[in-house]
């Protein structure tokens, strides 16, 4: 089996991936590690156990982690995601925060990866500042990774939160910087516009949450807000192409679940952008090579959107 960390700031599409995760056979979860992000920390850290506890799983892991990025700033994404970052739909009976563990994420981190050595693929679906401070701390931590599944960052500079910038690059854009230069293992990014280019449609969406279960139920609740506010005209612009839902994070866990899921991808040295007007936190892809880097990130071009809506059937099920 595979053995999955994954770090979050739970919003609804990090609760998909976590519920993908979660349904796989072949996975392990050995915890979850909190972020700020699309909401703060505390909310991401409640909405990560409201998922495990809908899925009979509240026996994993939640270490919380960093409130702010590297340099103390706070972004939300509230306007998609609701602003307690599950969709505004709370949950009178959601488990206490005294179900979260005592260590810390970044202590976490690098424990889990340690006690697991060339085993561990960590995913990460949110602002990178946990993964940047653990590194700091131990150096040897990216030698020890399996693999990293990022999603974040943006390769035709087309931008979410700003002009040129992906949500989670620009919440912590020096974060985002050391982990693309200091984690020089295989890995994967699951960037902005490809996730654009592979929405699920509508009517997958309408049969998805149509399910008789539980977690289908769930879902439905937490993702009537981010499903409405799609559907406007400033987001439809934003969405790049077509028509559908982007269920970004799922496509960086999807990664990590199925080796056989990434149907092509483009091998290239990447870095981000940490000055710049308009492009502060952008991602920058060396294609020319003057970064002189001799560690490249496969970036996902394409993928199995057949075997994408089967995880995903399967997670609410
Ligand atoms: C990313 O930003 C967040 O709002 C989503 O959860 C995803 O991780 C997309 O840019
Ligand atoms: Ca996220």
């Amino acid at each position: 089996s595979k053995k999955l960390l994954v770090d979050v700031d739970c919003g609804v599409d990090d609760a998909q991936a976590i519920m993908l995760a979660l349904a796989a056979p072949n996975v392990e979860l050995l915890g979850i590690t909190c972020v700020h992000g699309n909401t703060r920390v505390e909310n991401v850290c409640k909405n990560t156990l409201r998922v495990l506890k809908t899925c009979n799983k509240l026996e994993i892991p939640v270490f919380k982690g960093a409130d702010r990025s590297i340099l103390g700033n706070i972004r939300d994404a509230g306007l998609f995601h609701g602003v307690d970052g599950l969709g505004d739909a709370p949950d009178p009976s959601a488990p206490s925060l005294d179900l979260l563990q005592k260590e810390g994420a970044v202590s976490a981190i690098i424990r889990i990866v340690n006690e697991n050595p060339g085993e561990v693929s960590l995913v990460a679906t949110a602002p990178l500042t946990n993964l940047a401070l653990a590194v700091r701390i131990d150096p040897t931590l990216p030698s020890k990774l399996r693999g990293l599944y990022i999603m974040g960052g943006n390769t035709e500079s087309r931008g979410n939160t700003t002009v040129c910038g992906e949500f989670n690059f620009v919440a912590d854009p020096e974060a985002a910087y050391i982990v693309l230069n200091d984690y020089q293992c295989p890995t994967y990014l699951a960037c902005w516009e490809f996730t654009c280019h592979h929405k699920l449609p509508w009517e997958f969406c309408d049969a998805w949450l149509g399910q008789d279960t539980d977690k289908a139920r769930f879902m439905a609740k937490i993702f009537h807000y981010s499903m409405e506010a799609s559907k406007t005209e400033r987001l439809q612009k934003e969405l790049v192409a077509g028509e559908g839902f982007v269920s970004c994070d799922s496509y960086a866990m999807a990664a990590a679940i199925d080796d056989s899921f990434i149907i092509e991808s483009e091998q290239q040295p990447v870095s981000v952008e940490l000055a710049g007007t308009h492009t502060r936190g952008m991602m920058v892809v060396d294609t020319v090579g003057l970064l002189n880097k001799a560690h490249k990130a496969f970036i996902i071009r394409n993928v199995d959107m057949e075997k994408f809506k089967e995880m995903m059937m399967a997670a609410l099920r």
